[in-house]
């Protein structure tokens, strides 16, 4: 290990050789690393070292020196505080160059997993408002950001979450990766709510009653869901908000209040009442349509889905002979298209919503070879890998959670014996650890493809294709 006389409480200036998976500035002082909050490649600052551990040091920027040739104005006016989209200032073509870079890190170095091909990184054609889905919280802890009045009103926010501040909400105005109907729905809906003096409720106290506003959209349809995630049920309070809602945006198609009684702060309701039209909405991708409802995962960015997809498709490579596992499979949107091109798909799904939307998404789009299993994956194929039910995979699809499989499911999927793999990930510090793991029990990682659904965020989608050495 390098080591240095860099100190805590002192100033240094740092020239910026590229970011961490994560979004912070790495500069290094003879050999030393340097991580960086809210500095970009290219730069030169001067900064202010507040924290050092064995192996690195952290620092803030006091002043930039002399500014990156990839630095852009951010356009949006929250960039300062809500954290959501770091990468906002650096050129679109260098985020990707910056993501590629850290796969790279992440798999050959700190994975060492060697000898695959890194496809160049699918970025996207529309680098704002792309997300079909956004999640606002409301509070009565406002952020009061620097220079507001002492009295400012703290008791009352629509909007995101303060890095590192559970407790803490940012109210937002603008959010640039939202649709622009996304931000009309927003005011719109904290202003009613002001009016009737609807309480926000309290994380620490856990009082009040508007919980969450999540909104999503079908890009390709035209629909739109408002759901408002409550603490209790109680028409009374919630119709008079629906109802404006409804009367200023004819063209929302689903009002949609959940009910989260639970201390979790999660914007996902134990059950839900309908407050106006369809229960669902619907999203196109490619030739299939899909019902997704409030509380299914369906991707955040339609655009990038399909090419995600696309992508996971010709990994799989198939011939219409095989029988395939699409493991972790939501809505089975992933599912539906590769029993286009297979003998028979078997989707697994944990939420009981999902399956049932993805059933309803096969029988919808006239196809009849895929099957759904309500299974946690955490342990459904402990005991057994092959269940006698289910006929064994030529070819395995998994898409898990940001956390990764859980380890016994790792285990678990050399037993199948598929042919092939397509590791699906919006993380890829944890599928690296998965595919190491995979690689010794007789995998070989044979390329990675990187999709870029979440432009001016961290976030990276990467598709693994590994086959049987
Ligand atoms: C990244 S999403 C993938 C969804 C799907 N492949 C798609 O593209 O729409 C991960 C999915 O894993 C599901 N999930 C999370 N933990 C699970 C578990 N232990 N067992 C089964 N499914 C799980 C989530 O509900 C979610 O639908």
């Amino acid at each position: 290990m390098i080591e240095t006389n860099i100190k805590k409480g002192q100033e240094y200036e740092l020239t910026i050789e590229s970011l961490a998976y994560g979004g912070k500035g790495i500069a290094k002082v003879n050999g030393f690393v340097v991580f960086v909050k809210n500095a970009i490649p290219g730069q030169k600052v001067r900064a202010l070292v507040y924290r050092k551990r064995k192996g690195y040091a952290e620092a803030r920027p006091l002043e930039v020196l002399e500014e990156s040739p990839y630095k852009i104005e951010a356009p949006c006016e929250h960039f300062a505080y809500c954290g959501g989209c770091t990468f906002q200032q650096l050129d679109y073509e260098e985020q990707l160059n910056q993501k590629r870079r850290q796969v790279e890190e992440l798999f050959i170095r700190q994975a060492g997993i060697e000898d695959f091909k890194v496809d160049e990184v699918i970025g996207a054609d529309e680098i704002y408002h792309y997300r079909n889905k956004m999640e606002f919280s409301f509070s009565n802890r406002r952020w009061i950001l620097p220079g507001e009045a002492e009295d400012a009103n703290k008791d009352f926010a629509l909007g995101l979450h303060v890095p590192r501040r559970y407790d803490k909400i940012l109210d937002i105005n603008q959010c640039f990766i939202q649709p622009e109907l996304g931000n009309d729905i927003l005011n719109a809906v904290k202003s009613k709510a002001c009016e009737l003096k609807l309480k926000p409720y309290d994380v620490k106290t856990h009082n009040g009653f508007l919980r969450h506003l999540v909104l999503r959209f079908g890009h390709n349809t035209g629909d739109v869901m408002v759901n408002l995630v409550t603490s209790y049920e109680n028409p009374e309070l919630i119709q008079p908000l629906a109802d404006t809602i409804h009367e200023q945006f004819p063209q929302v198609t689903t009002i949609i209040n959940n009910i989260n009684t639970k201390k979790a702060d999660i914007a996902y309701g134990e059950y839900e009442t309908l407050l106006f039209g369809e229960p669902t909405i619907t999203e196109k991708i490619g030739n299939l349509t899909f019902e997704i409802s409030a509380n299914s995962f369906f991707q955040t960015n339609t655009l990038q889905g399909e090419k995600l997809y696309k992508t996971a498709l010709n990994g799989a490579s198939l011939s219409g002979e095989e029988i395939v596992y699409d493991l972790y499979c939501g809505t089975g949107s992933i599912s539906l298209f590769l029993a286009q091109e297979a003998k028979e798909v078997h989707g697994f799904e944990v939420i009981v919503s999902s399956i049932e939307d993805a059933t309803r998404n096969a029988i919808s789009n006239g196809i009849t070879n895929v099957y759904f299993h309500k299974a946690n994956l955490d342990f459904f194929f402990r005991k057994a890998a092959i269940k006698k039910d289910i006929p064994s995979p030529d070819v395995i699809v998994i898409d898990p959670p940001r956390a990764g499989m859980h380890k016994d499911m790792v285990t678990a999927l050399p037993k199948f014996g598929a042919k092939r793999l397509v590791y699906i990930s919006c993380n890829p510090t944890t599928q690296s650890r998965d595919i190491a793991q995979l690689l010794e029990d007789g995998y070989k990682l044979k390329k990675l493809t990187m999709v870029d659904m979440f432009p001016h965020t961290p976030h990276i989608e990467t598709v693994g294709v590994l086959e049987k050495s």
